[in-house]
C-alpha cells in the first residue's frame, strides 16, 4: 500500500538555522535526516538536554552491522553474518512550528532491528522488540510546539544469537513525521478490496477508519475519488455529514468502476484512491491508498488462478538485506534485485521470514510480482536461544495485525503465512496457536489466504495442519512427497514454500574446492571432499541433505498441476548462514543470483524454463589445464537443438529429451573457442562462444545505469570485468580493484559476492572474485557528475562517468 499523507505546499523558514523546522499542516514528511548515533549504550542519552554534539551524524536508513568487521567471536555467529551487533542509540533535534499546535503530530518507523525504545524530549513513548515491524507514536503528549525538541532511539541487539540469518542492526529503514489534523483517516486506515469484478464492471469497496481527537459525535464529509492506471478520475464517493464516535469510526463506501483495467503480472495496473476529510467545507485531511482490480484462486487440483486464468507460481525467496548495503533499505537496490528476476521470469516472492520494507511491496505492486507476505520465523519454540520467541507471547498478536493492516491493500500480496518451519508444527500447542494467528488475520483481511510453510508431510503428525486453520499448504522441500499430497490431504490447496537450497558459487568449478562439496544426505555425517571426478555432472550436485538439485524439484512441481508453484531457496544470496561451511564462510551459497548480484549459472536454467525469451547459455569457463576432461552444459530455449564447436570442429548436435532441462557434452579440454550455436527449424537462432582467457590485462566497468537522480539514495551498480588483452573475462582472476571516486557521488558498497571474503563492504577496494567485483555508486543531493575510476597494479584502468540530477 502506497498510502501517503500528500504533502502541503506550505513551507515554513526554519527558525534555528540547524535545526529542521518539520510538522507542517496536514503532511507526511521524510524523517531520515539529520540524525546523531553512538555505538554502545550511553547513559541518560535519552534526555532532552543530554549533549550529542561529538556523535557521529547521519542519514537513515542506517545499519551498524554492516559497518564493521568481520569476526569469529561476534556473538552473532557466522550464522548471523559474523558482524557486530550490539547497542547503539539514535538522536534528532526538531521542531515542530507554533502554528501546528493543535494537531496531531506522529512518528512512523517502517523497522528498527531490535527491541527499540523511543522517546521524546527525556519521556518513553513505548518499546517494540520485534525488528521487522513497522510502528507508529504520538507525539503530543511530550511535545513542544515552536521549541527545539529531542527524539531519541536505543536500538538493542545485543541479545545473541537471535537469528538465523543476517538481521542487520539500527534504524535500517525510513522514518517519516506525520501532521495530522484531530479528525484524520487513522494509521494505516483505509482498506480497499474489489469483491465483484467483471469484463464490464468492478465493484470497490472501500473502509476508511477515521480518527476522531475532537469530540465524540463531532462529524466530517469523508470523499474518496479512484483515479485509474493513467491518472483520470473514474469514480468517485461522497459520505457527508459523517458523524464520529469517540476514538476511531469505520466508514464503509463503495462505488463501480467500468471497464476495469486488471493487475496481472504482465500488466500490473494501479489505481488510486484519494481520501478527503472535509470538516465545515475545508479539507482537514489527504490520504492517498494505491490498489489493484484483479481476483485469484487456489484450486486443490489445479493450482493457482489469476484473473480466472491459470497461472504457476515461479517465485523465490528472499531474506532483506541487500548484500553490500546490509539492512539499510534502499528503493533502488531492491527494484534491481526484481528486475534481475523478473528478467529471469520469476513473477512472485517470499518475503523470508519477516514483512518486509514497504516500499518492497510497492515495486511488487508495480513490477507484477505476486506475495506471499511472512510473519514469523518461530512462535514460542525457539530456534536461536535469544530470538522473538522470548516476544512471541507479549507481542505476536500486535505484530501480526500491524503486518496485515499494513500491507493489505497491495494487489502483490496473494498469501498471509503464519511462519516458517515453526517448531510446534510437532506439538499439540501448536493447533492454538496456528488458529488464534489464523483469526488475527481473518478479522483484518478476509479476502486472502492464509498458509504456514510447513515440512511435516504426514497429516498426522503435522499440528498446524490439524489445526484445521490453513487454507493452503505450503511445504518445503519433501519433493518426492508432492505427488502423494492429494491423497494425504484430500481436498486441500498446496504450493512448495522452498525447494533446491542447492549450493553454488558464482564462476567456481573446480572439485573438490572449498564451496562445491557433496552434503551428506543422512545429515549425521559432516560434509565431506566431493566428488573428485570433475565429469559428473558436477554443476547441480550440490545441495542441503533437506533439499535437492534445481533441476529435480522444478521437474517435479512443473508437473503436478495440484501443485500452484514454488518458492526456490534462495534468489539472491544474503548474509548469514553459510551452510554447511565454516567460518570465515560468512553468507550463504543458495542464491541463485549471488551477494554482489552476479547472476550463477543456474539463473539460466531457469530463465529457460520460465520465459519464452531466445536463450542460450554454456559454461563452464575455458581455461582448463590441457587434456581434463569437461562437462560442457547449456541451457536453452526456443529452439530445437544446439551444436557445440570447439576450436571449429563440431562436438555434436543435442537436444533435451524427455525431463531434460540441460544437455551435456563431454569433451577432453582444449584451449581456444568453444561456441554453442541454437536452431529452430534449421534457422539460427543464437550463438554464444566462450574463449580461452590469457593473463589479466585491463579493467572494464559498465554502469547498470549511467545517469541517476540527484536525491541523495539512488545508486549506480559499476561492475567491474578483469579482462585479457583480447577483451575476454579472466574466469579465475582475483586481482585486487581500487577504486577512486570524485564529484557528486560515493561508495556506498564493494563486493565481489565471494561469501567467505573478509574484507569490508565498505572499503574503495575489492579483489576480483572470478574475475568480478562491484563497486555501487550512491548520488549526494547534487546535480552534476560523479568520476568512478579503478586501479590495479599491472592491468589498464578504467574510468566511468555517472551523471546525477
Ligand atoms: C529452511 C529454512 C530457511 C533456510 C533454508 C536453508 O529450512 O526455512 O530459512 O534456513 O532451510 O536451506
Amino acid at each position: 500500500m502506497l498510502a501517503i499523507r500528500l504533502k502541503s505546499t506550505f513551507i515554513i523558514l526554519a527558525l534555528f538555522a540547524s535545526i529542521a523546522v518539520v510538522g507542517q499542516p496536514v503532511s507526511r514528511e521524510n524523517f531520515n535526516k539529520g540524525w546523531r548515533f553512538a555505538l554502545g549504550d550511553v547513559k541518560q542519552a535519552q534526555e532532552k538536554n543530554f549533549n550529542d554534539s561529538g556523535w557521529r551524524e547521519l542519514s537513515l536508513p542506517h545499519d551498524w552491522s554492516i559497518e564493521g568487521s568481520f569476526d569469529v567471536k561476534n556473538p552473532a555467529t557466522n550464522q548471523g553474518g559474523a558482524l557486530p551487533t550490539g547497542i547503539a542509540w539514535y538522536r534528532k533535534t526538531f521542531i515542530v512550528p507554533a502554528s501546528s499546535a493543535g494537531k496531531n503530530i506522529l512518528i512512523e518507523f517502517d523497522g528498527v532491528h531490535r527491541d527499540s525504545e523511543v522517546w521524546l524530549n527525556g519521556k518513553s513513548l513505548g518499546k517494540r522488540p520485534n525488528g521487522y515491524i513497522s510502528f507508529q507514536y504520538n507525539l503530543n503528549p511530550h511535545l513542544k510546539f515552536g521549541e527545539a525538541n529531542v527524539i531519541a532511539v536505543r536500538v538493542n541487539n545485543s541479545e545473541q544469537p537471535a537469528s538465523r540469518w543476517y538481521s542487520g542492526s539500527g534504524i535500517y529503514r525510513n522514518v517519516w513525521l506525520e501532521t495530522k489534523d484531530v479528525i484524520a483517516v487513522a494509521h494505516w486506515g483505509t482498506f480497499i478490496t474489489t469483491p465483484k469484478i467483471s469484463a464490464e464492471s468492478a465493484t470497490v469497496s472501500i473502509k476508511t477508519t477515521v480518527s476522531n481527537f475532537k469530540s465524540p459525535g463531532a462529524t466530517a464529509d469523508i470523499r474518496t475519488i479512484i483515479y485509474d492506471p493513467k491518472g483520470k478520475v473514474v469514480g468517485s464517493v461522497d459520505s457527508k455529514n459523517t458523524s464520529l464516535g469517540g476514538t476511531n469510526t469505520e466508514i464503509s463506501q463503495e462505488l463501480q468502476i467500468s471497464n476495469p483495467q486488471l493487475w496481472d503480472v504482465e500488466n500490473p495496473h494501479l489505481y488510486k484512491a484519494i481520501t478527503t476529510i472535509f470538516s465545515d467545507d475545508k479539507v482537514i485531511d489527504t490520504y492517498q491508498t494505491t490498489f489493484g482490480i484483479r481476483y485469484f484462486k487456489f484450486e486443490s487440483a489445479t493450482g493457482f488462478y489469476l484473473n480466472g486464468k491459470p497461472l504457476k507460481l515461479l517465485g523465490v525467496n528472499n531474506h532483506h538485506d541487500l548484500g553490500a548495503l546490509g539492512a539499510a533499505f534502499n528503493v533502488r537496490a531492491a527494484e534491481r534485485q526484481l528486475e534481475m528476476l523478473k528478467a529471469m521470469g520469476c513473477n512472485a516472492l517470499r518475503t523470508a521470514h519477516n514483512p518486509p520494507a514497504p516500499e518492497l511491496l510497492d515495486l511488487c505492486d508495480k513490477m507484477g510480482f505476486l506475495v506471499m507476505d511472512e510473519a514469523f520465523d518461530m512462535w514460542k519454540k525457539k530456534k536461536n536461544a535469544k530470538d522473538y520467541h522470548l516476544d512471541f507471547a507479549e507481542w505476536s498478536q500486535r505484530d501480526i495485525e500491524d503486518m496485515v493492516k499494513r500491507d493489505r491493500n497491495h494487489p502483490s500480496i496473494i498469501l498471509w503465512s503464519i511462519g516458517n518451519e515453526i517448531r510446534e508444527q510437532f506439538d499439540s500447542t501448536g493447533i492454538a496457536i496456528a488458529k488464534d494467528l489464523v483469526g488475527y488475520v481473518k478479522r483484518l483481511d478476509p479476502t486472502r489466504p492464509v498458509t504456514s510453510a510447513l515440512t511435516e508431510t504426514i497429516p498426522e503428525k503435522n499440528m498446524i495442519y490439524q489445526s484445521g486453520a490453513l487454507d493452503v499448504l505450503s511445504f518445503n522441500y519433501k519433493h518426492a512427497d508432492y505427488a502423494d499430497l492429494p491423497n494425504r490431504f484430500p481436498g486441500q490447496k498446496f504450493i512448495s514454500g522452498e525447494t533446491a537450497s542447492a549450493l553454488q558459487t558464482r564462476g567456481h568449478y573446480e572439485m573438490p574446492s572449498d564451496s562445491m562439496r557433496i552434503w551428506p544426505k543422512d545429515g549425521k555425517t559432516k560434509f565431506t571432499e566431493g566428488n573428485a571426478d570433475f565429469t559428473a555432472s558436477a554443476y547441480d550436485n550440490s545441495y542441503a541433505y533437506w533439499g535437492s538439485p534445481h533441476e529435480t524439484v522444478w521437474n517435479v512441481v512443473k508437473k503436478l498441476p495440484h501443485m500452484a508453484g514454488l518458492f526456490v531457496w534462495s534468489g539472491f544470496d544474503y548474509l548469514g548462514e553459510p551452510h554447511p561451511y565454516p567460518y570465515p564462510a560468512r553468507s550463504s551459497y543458495y542464491g541463485i543470483i549471488d551477494l554482489a548480484g552476479f547472476p550463477k549459472d543456474v539463473y539460466y536454467m531457469y530463465q529457460s524454463e520460465w520465459t519464452d525469451k531466445p536463450g542460450l547459455h554454456i559454461f563452464p569457463h575455458w581455461n582448463w589445464e590441457a587434456g581434463k576432461t569437461v562437462d560442457v552444459w547449456a541451457y536453452y530455449n526456443n529452439a530445437d537443438e544446439v551444436e557445440l564447436f570447439l576450436n571449429g570442429k563440431s562436438l555434436g548436435v543435442k537436444r533435451k529429451e524427455g525431463d531434460q532441462i540441460h544437455i551435456m557434452w563431454r569433451i577432453p579440454f582444449q584451449p581456444g573457442t568453444l561456441k554453442a550455436v541454437s536452431r529452430k527449424d534449421g534457422k539460427i537462432v543464437l550463438s554464444r562462444e566462450i574463449k580461452t582467457a590469457g593473463k589479466p590485462a585491463r579493467i572494464e566497468l559498465t554502469a547498470d545505469r549511467k545517469k541517476i537522480r540527484s536525491d541523495g539514495e539512488d545508486l549506480s551498480f559499476v561492475s567491474v570485468r578483469v579482462l585479457d588483452k583480447d577483451g575476454n573475462l579472466v574466469p579465475n582472476a582475483n586481482n585486487l580493484i581500487k577504486f577512486n571516486i570524485k564529484g557528486d557521488g560515493f561508495i556506498a558498497g564493494v563486493d565481489n559476492g565471494y561469501q567467505a571474503s573478509m574484507e569490508s563492504f565498505k572499503a574503495p577496494y575489492r579483489m576480483a572474485y572470478n574475475g568480478k567485483c562491484l563497486a555501487i555508486i550512491q548520488s549526494k543531493e547534487k546535480s552534476g557528475k560523479i568520476r568512478l575510476q579503478a586501479t590495479s597494479e599491472g592491468l589498464r584502468p578504467m574510468s566511468i562517468t555517472i551523471k546525477t540530477k
